[in-house]
């Protein structure tokens, strides 16, 4: 097992009714904490990094580290870059050993966002890398992406034969009522269109925006056919609640920080086994 790509993890998610949980991670702690919680379900995993998180873990550091917990616990893991807009990054990530990148073209009109997909597909499948690329766009705020709520829009499903396509993507982000961030008001995902955009592509399809979707809607998704669903800032606040916790409760004469640091493993790898519960990945790596 150890590292594979998006296209291998992802390929019987539909057949099979379950969606593999794409976390994003910031540190050596969250990321142990997440392929330990996955490995507790027997789960496989999809660790992301923001170009930031890229940039401040260090590029080998962070390959070296995702590949020698990917071989430790045994389990499927694909390290993915997410909402990449930089190419030279996204190359320095494909060589380095980065299992998957997605290309975020989508604020682009809908041509050049096909054109500049494709010509990372075509750079990235050389190394044997998947490419997730997104066709809408989703409102929100997280690291490098913003929407404005004027300018989100939903995913049309009769564009997406053709941007699968031409593009030769192996999984698709669609915009169909989540957003990035934390929620002002619940939101409403458009199911309808959902079941239009699987009924019209095989491509493995991914919900961005997980933090805050209520436990029922992310089961109808899975049932629906997605097949990725990322969650990334719940998972910054777990972090740093459990950190405040131990810096509340351990005693002021403490000083070394791996007491400090423990309880923020096992928190993230409690988030991550009840979202496993919730996708269904359980026992599938
Ligand atoms: P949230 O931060 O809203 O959970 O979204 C994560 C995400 O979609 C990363 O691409």
């Amino acid at each position: 097992m150890g590292m594979v790509t998006l296209r291998e993890i992802l390929k019987d998610t539909r057949e099979k009714h379950y969606a593999v949980g794409g976390f994003n991670m910031n540190s050596y702690e969250d990321s142990e904490g997440m392929i330990m919680g996955a490995a507790r379900k027997r789960s496989p995993i999809i660790i992301m990094t923001s170009m930031a998180c890229v940039r401040y873990v260090g590029l080998k550091a962070l390959v070296g580290m995702i590949r020698g917990m990917a071989d430790t616990y045994n389990i499927p893991v694909c390290l993915h870059l997410d909402h990449a807009t930089d190419l030279d990054l996204i190359k320095a990530c494909v060589g380095a050993g980065f299992t998957s990148v997605m290309i975020d073209a989508s604020k682009k009109p809908f041509e050049e966002n096909i054109a500049i997909t494709k010509s990372v597909v075509e750079f990235a499948h050389t190394y044997g890398c998947s490419v997730e690329a997104e066709l809408g766009k989703l409102g929100g705020r997280e690291e490098n992406v913003e929407v404005a709520d004027a300018d989100k829009a939903y995913t049309n499903p009769e564009d997406v034969p053709q941007f699968v396509e031409e593009t030769g993507i192996d999984a698709l982000a669609v915009a169909i009522g989540t957003a990035h961030g934390f929620y002002k008001a619940e939101p409403k995902i458009d199911f309808p269109r959902l079941e239009a955009i699987t009924k019209i592509t095989d491509c493995p399809l991914v919900l961005h925006g997980g933090t805050g979707v209520p436990e029922a809607d992310f089961r109808r998704c899975v049932q629906m056919g997605m097949s990725k669903i990322n969650v990334g800032t719940q998972l910054k606040k777990d972090y740093t609640d459990a950190l405040k916790k131990a810096v509340h409760e351990l005693p002021d004469s403490e000083y070394d920080p791996r007491p400090f640091m423990r309880p923020v493993k096992e928190a993230c790898a409690q988030a991550i086994m009840a979202k496993i519960d919730i996708f269904g990945s359980e026992g599938m790596a």
